[in-house]
């Protein structure tokens, strides 16, 4: 008998935003919320004890910088991600296919997968879906992505129809890759249908399977999988692919290939359009999203999860988040400052450190980056937990207003 592994309650709404309680094997969390990011398996500078102290529910490992070192075999013999990071909550991993195609040039996707050359000893290398699942797997997070063919939304034309297609058809390697048995039945079908698409771009072995009976929506039996929303800007695309991914009734889903340069207005509307259709049972995840602002829009158009490197990585540039926008600690005039970063702020590095200390360490000792990472994180962590309860308590227009009056209009 499969067990539920992922439990989404809605505990509270205003209009489209939702404050939400996601039960899953390693930790109960609550949304919105912002999932720092540990590439590899550790997020910069700080202690897994640190996160949990400033209210950390969720981790994102990436499966490929992972699976190159210490590889998902090591993981896997010493008991998983969770233990051999020491990280009792819970655990997101991303597929790998969009970090390839974002760190490596010469990375090439084909039917097949995700080709590329290893930066190990250059061999080329091809990352599958059944593959990147099983990576993940062995991983062990508490949520694991499929694989997708992602496009940055500032490319045009049919390329994007491609990719949405493409990552439709690879949800249904992914879910049959969670499954060993299915999986060499699936493959022992997909020789009898070869590799066939009709015209309408779709995936003719699936529907084969389907009138079989043999593509059940398997899911790993400790993990979620996600499916991923592509589409581009095009809203009809991002409407076949939204409607595609919910026939599979998959544990929650989520909007990708966005943040990559499009403009604002654009962006929105593409999380609009998505969250107005997916299902109000499940989580919905924006991926690659991290500035305060695009959370809290994009929580009040009804979206629950985040993740990005801004937060960790502009600290590591000096950069300080605050209720204003953001503090530059490398400034001269933080040189004699004695107030802390933020004096609203209550963590530890607020409670205990001045400007001015900031800016002697910033950029010249790893101690700097990492009370800046420590406040930045618990900055969005604070901005997570404020959009909860302020949907649940139906303060959320009045929360939002005091928020955007600093960070929207630029004169203050
Ligand atoms: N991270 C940011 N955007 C994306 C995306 O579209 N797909 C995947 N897999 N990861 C992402
Ligand atoms: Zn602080």
């Amino acid at each position: 008998m499969r067990v539920v592994v992922l439990l989404c309650k809605i505990l509270g709404r205003f209009n489209r935003a939702r404050a939400a309680r996601l039960t899953l094997p390693h930790f109960v969390c609550e949304t919105p919320l912002f999932m720092p990011v540990g590439t590899q398996g550790t997020i910069k500078g700080l202690t897994t004890n640190q996160l949990e102290d400033i209210g950390c529910q969720i981790i994102l490992g990436n499966t490929y910088h992972l699976a190159l070192r210490p590889t998902s075999e090591l993981i896997d013999e010493l008991g998983g991600l969770h233990k051999f990071m020491n990280w009792p909550r819970a655990l997101l991993t991303d597929s790998g296919g969009f970090q390839m195609v974002s760190l490596l040039h010469l990375a090439d996707i084909t039917e097949e997968g995700v080709t590329f050359q290893s930066p190990v000893d250059g061999k080329p290398m091809l990352l599958t879906p059944e593959e990147s699942i099983q990576i993940q797997n062995r991983i062990g997070a508490d949520i694991i992505m499929a694989l997708d063919d992602v496009v940055k939304t500032t490319i045009t034309g049919p390329r994007i129809e491609e990719a949405m297609y493409r990552t439709l058809r690879w949800i249904d390697r992914c879910i049959a890759g969670t499954d060993f048995e299915k999986l060499i039945f699936f493959f022992s079908r997909l020789v009898h249908t070869g590799w066939d698409f009709n015209d309408k771009n779709t995936y003719i072995g699936y529907h084969h399977l389907n009138k079989c009976g043999y593509a059940a929506h398997k899911r790993p039996k400790e993990q979620n999988l996600f499916g991923i929303v592509q589409g581009g800007l095009d809203p009809v695309l991002r409407d076949i692919c939204v409607q595609g991914l919910v026939e599979r009734n998959l544990p929650g889903y989520a909007i990708g290939g966005l943040a990559g340069g499009e403009d604002k207005d654009s962006f929105w509307r593409v999380v609009a359009q998505c969250t107005a259709s997916l299902p109000e049972s499940k989580p919905r995840y924006v991926m690659g999203v991290g500035y305060p602002l695009d959370i809290v829009v994009c929580s009040a158009l009804g979206a629950d999860m985040y993740d990005c490197v801004y937060p960790t990585r502009t600290a590591r540039f000096g950069t300080a988040l605050v209720p204003e926008g953001v503090l530059r600690l490398k400034h001269q005039s933080m040189a004699d400052d004695t107030r802390p970063i933020d004096s609203t702020c209550e963590c530890m590095v607020c409670k205990n450190y001045t400007r001015a200390y900031l800016h002697c360490l910033v950029t010249k000792d790893a101690m700097g980056s990492q009370l800046l990472s420590y406040h930045n994180l618990y900055y969005m962590m604070q901005l997570s937990r404020n959009l909860h309860s302020s949907i649940i308590e139906g303060t959320f227009p009045k929360y939002v207003c005091l928020l955007t009056y600093y960070t929207i209009v630029p004169s203050h």
